[in-house]
């Protein structure tokens, strides 16, 4: 008996504990960048000058945000405009259209360096698996974050006729756990 389940772990396929190959971490990775260039998310992962997108819903493609509005460097417009004069921290249905959207949190941009607007695949990419450039998360934290965090579940779930990405924030969750398993590839890579 003992010997018969050596020669199975010796000579048996236990592909299904396997870590994930580098490709099936590429795909998954795919998969993650399709939401993070998705405009729910790009409109405020902006960088350091401060200025949130419009891009989406009838503006299209590069359209900033109306009326001058400028996050500065605490990203909540103290300086100029607070973002929390339209955008009030108030969980909402968020179903007129052209209405500010509001969530159960400061609406607020984050730091410049999680900025992806514009951005290449491969950029994000390195970005997303270095902490320095990632709000200092392991990959178990990112994925807590976006469980968990209200701008992420608004931008899965905007109302108002607003386009929403291409998959939904499980499968994303997903995704998440297959590129970390397979070591956080990008096609960047050696
Ligand atoms: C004077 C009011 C006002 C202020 C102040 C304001 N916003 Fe807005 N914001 C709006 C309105 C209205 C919309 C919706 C525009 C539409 O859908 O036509 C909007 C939409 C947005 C969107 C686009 C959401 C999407 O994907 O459709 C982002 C991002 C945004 N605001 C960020 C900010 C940030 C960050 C601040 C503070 C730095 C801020 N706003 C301050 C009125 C305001
Ligand atoms: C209203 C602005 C806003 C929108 C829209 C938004 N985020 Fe964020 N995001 C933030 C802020 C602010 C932070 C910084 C952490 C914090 O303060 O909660 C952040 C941080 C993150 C982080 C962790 C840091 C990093 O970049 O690695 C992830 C991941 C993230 N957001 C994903 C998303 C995804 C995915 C979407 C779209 C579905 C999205 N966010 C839409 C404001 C936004």
């Amino acid at each position: 008996m003992r010997g018969l389940v050596l020669a199975v772990l010796i000579a048996g396929p236990v592909t299904a504990q396997d870590a994930p190959t580098k490709a099936q971490g590429l795909a998954a990775w795919d998969d993650i960048y399709a939401v993070t260039s998705h405009p729910r998310c790009t409109n405020c992962h902006v960088g350091a000058g401060g200025i949130p997108m419009w891009n989406g819903l009838t503006y299209g493609a590069d359209a900033v945000h109306g009326m001058r509005v400028q996050a500065g460097e605490n990203r909540v417009g103290a300086e100029t405009m607070p973002c929390r004069t339209c955008h009030i921290g108030v969980a909402s249905a968020n179903a007129i259209p052209h209405a500010p959207p509001m969530i159960d949190d400061a609406w607020r941009l984050p730091p410049p360096e999680l900025a992806w607007l514009d951005k290449s695949s491969e950029d994000i990419c390195e970005q997303l698996r270095d902490p320095e450039t990632n709000d200092g998360f392991t990959m178990d934290e990112l994925a807590t974050h976006l469980e968990t965090s209200a701008f992420v579940a608004w931008g899965f779930d905007p109302g108002a006729g607003r386009s929403v990405p291409p998959i939904g924030l499980d499968e994303m969750v997903v995704a998440l756990n297959l590129w970390a398993a397979a070591g956080t590839p990008c096609a960047s890579d050696p």
